[in-house]
């Protein structure tokens, strides 16, 4: 059986407290220190590192870490540290020669920090740097699960600047019109940010050059609202692109009726190594109802918006225009319970004999993409992930799968493969003219529904949206109805009018009912146990 090894052997977790200027959040809270030690690491906390997102020292110590007076003890006797915030000069300089370093890192952003850490012989794993597209990979996903926080408190932060309520309402005083919300760019952040409006009652639109994420912004309560422009904005990984300047001016135009349309803008829109796209102008913030709210969350990468100033809340034109680009840390304890829950994912990955020992697989996908400094040498950028797209991303990634074996391959296998159809065509011709001569009439009658049945039951199946359920469970509940249905077929009484049921069929029709019927009803629950877990 599985044991934890004593914790005296285990490899010492550090987390020390963040020291960039209102910096709240931590690198673990206490619930997560229980579960590192029970994968045998030891921990130590600095003292205070919780305070600011109310963890404090007591529940550390109660948890089973031991607290550490200073910063320096703490760094010296740490073989890991865990931070939120890159380190500073001064922490690089702490790390313990040959010291593992987990954090935030921002390596392209960041090139002598790397040099730093590569100096101290140290190892580092970028938690910035995962490979997003991996299904295995999401549950370490600090990058989402920051974004989240931070698109729900976009809208919080909107909220309170805001002098109105965001749900309609008829009161004898009078009748309140809701607000209504337009969130630019709908990537992890947005749809928070749509879900959280849409949830306080406004009256929620969004856009994203991106139109595959439609459906998802329907399915939070929001109204996609289109550019009238057609041209395909996915960048390749599920990012974006920059646009053209036909569609750029197609945009600003919806932009403009929007501006003057609503009360709230909450924008978001990134394109990875590009400075934020510029698409509220300075007019657009003039033609707005005095009293609205802008939130600019790209404010870090340049802004969204001509007038934010990143880091502020300003007024101007009447319209209160909010820079923050610490919106995570504005929410500590959540944003902290999610960012530890990522790194302890990602420990159970590093510790799998939960020995207490870190392991650095370069051969596994995600931490090979993490891994930006493997004992003092420069792993970064790292090659592209071999293994398939997560099925989340699946609709993200899919315009590039298609697309990369056309033009990578060239000329080559796109002849080749017309060919091989060719052939297979002709092979099933003269297959299907053979079994047309010399087969009995009523057998190719029950042959052409078999082919036909298949094409129809291909198509049904793999056309079934997973909105609901996940990919998988929608597949297999669709099987398990066309199942249903042709065993229905065969134990109808209209088998009887035409001649006396087969006993053995209908056994075996009633066997396949009982079986789909157990596999249709689990995805049922399964759905209702998911869908209760998001009701309040
Ligand atoms: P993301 O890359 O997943 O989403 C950006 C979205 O913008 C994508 O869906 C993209 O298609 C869309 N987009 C790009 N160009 C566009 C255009 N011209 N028009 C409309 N949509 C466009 O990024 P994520 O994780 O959702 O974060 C969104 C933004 O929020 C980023 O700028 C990120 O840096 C920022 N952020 C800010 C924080 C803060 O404290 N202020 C905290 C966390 C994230």
């Amino acid at each position: 059986m599985q044991t934890s090894v004593p914790t005296e052997t285990g490899q010492r977790i550090g987390v020390p407290k963040e020291i960039f200027p209102g910096e709240k959040r931590v690198a673990t809270v206490p619930e997560v220190v229980e579960k590192l030690i029970k994968l045998g690491f030891r921990v130590s906390v600095e003292s205070g590192a919780g305070a600011l997102a109310n963890c404090d020292d007591d529940s550390y110590r109660a948890a089973g870490a031991e607290v550490v007076a200073t910063a320096v003890e703490l760094w010296a006797q740490s073989d890991i540290v865990f931070k939120v915030r890159g380190p500073s000069s001064d922490e690089v300089g702490l790390l313990r020669e040959g010291g593992t370093l987990i954090s935030f890192i921002w390596p392209a952003q960041n090139p002598d920090l790397l040099q730093q850490l590569a100096a101290r012989k140290a190892t580092v794993l970028a938690i910035d740097a995962l490979p997003r597209t991996l299904s295995r990979a999401q549950k370490m996903d600090a990058l989402t699960s920051m974004a989240g926080v931070s698109g729900y408190r976009a809208v919080i932060e909107a909220a309170n600047a805001f002098g109105r309520f965001f749900n309609g309402q008829i009161t004898a005083a009078g009748k309140v019109p809701p607000a209504k919300v337009f969130i630019a760019g709908a990537g992890v952040a947005g749809l928070a940010a749509i879900g959280t409006a849409a949830s306080l009652g406004a009256i929620v639109r969004a856009n994203d050059t991106r139109a595959e994420v439609a459906d998802q912004v329907t399915s939070l309560g929001g109204e996609f609202v289109k550019v009238d422009y057609e041209e395909e904005g996915g960048g390749g990984g599920g990012y974006a692109k920059v646009m053209s300047e036909g569609f750029q001016q197609a945009q600003r135009a919806m932009y403009a009726k929007q501006a003057r349309e609503v009360d709230i803008i909450i924008t978001t829109a990134l394109i990875p190594g590009k400075p934020a796209p510029k698409l509220i102008t300075a007019e657009m913030v003039r033609s707005m109802k005095p009293g609205s709210v802008i939130v600019d969350m790209a404010a870090e990468q340049g802004g969204n918006c001509e007038l934010t100033e990143p880091g502020q809340a300003v007024v101007k034109h009447g319209v209160t225009i909010v820079g923050y680009t610490d919106l995570a840390s504005r929410l500590s304890k959540q944003s902290s319970t999610l960012y530890a829950n990522n790194l302890f994912r990602l420990s159970e990955e590093l510790c799998k004999a939960k020995d207490g020992v870190a392991n650095i697989n370069m051969e596994d996908d995600a931490i090979r993409g993490l891994t930006v400094i493997k004992e003092g040498s420069v792993t970064w950028p790292a090659p592209p992930p071999k293994l398939p797209a997560a099925p989340a991303a699946a609709a993200k990634a899919a315009p590039v799968a298609v697309k990369k074996p056309a033009h990578g391959h060239g000329g080559a296998s796109e002849p080749m493969s017309a060919k091989s159809l060719a052939i297979l065509m002709a092979v099933a011709a003269v297959l299907f003219w053979l079994i047309g001569s010399y087969a009995p009439a009523a057998f190719l009658g029950h042959f052409t529904v078999f082919v036909l049945a298949c094409f129809v039951g291909y198509m049904v199946v793999w056309n079934v949206k997973p909105a609901l359920h996940t990919p998988l469970m929608s597949v297999t509940n669709a099987i398990s109805s066309i199942i249903a249905i042709g065993a229905l077929v065969q134990i109808s009484p209209i088998a009887g009018a035409v001649g006396r049921p087969d006993s053995l069929i209908t056994w075996l029709a009633a066997a396949a009912i009982v079986l789909t019927a157990i596999n249709m009803f689990g995805g049922f629950a399964v759905t209702q146990r998911m869908l209760a877990m998001f009701r309040k």
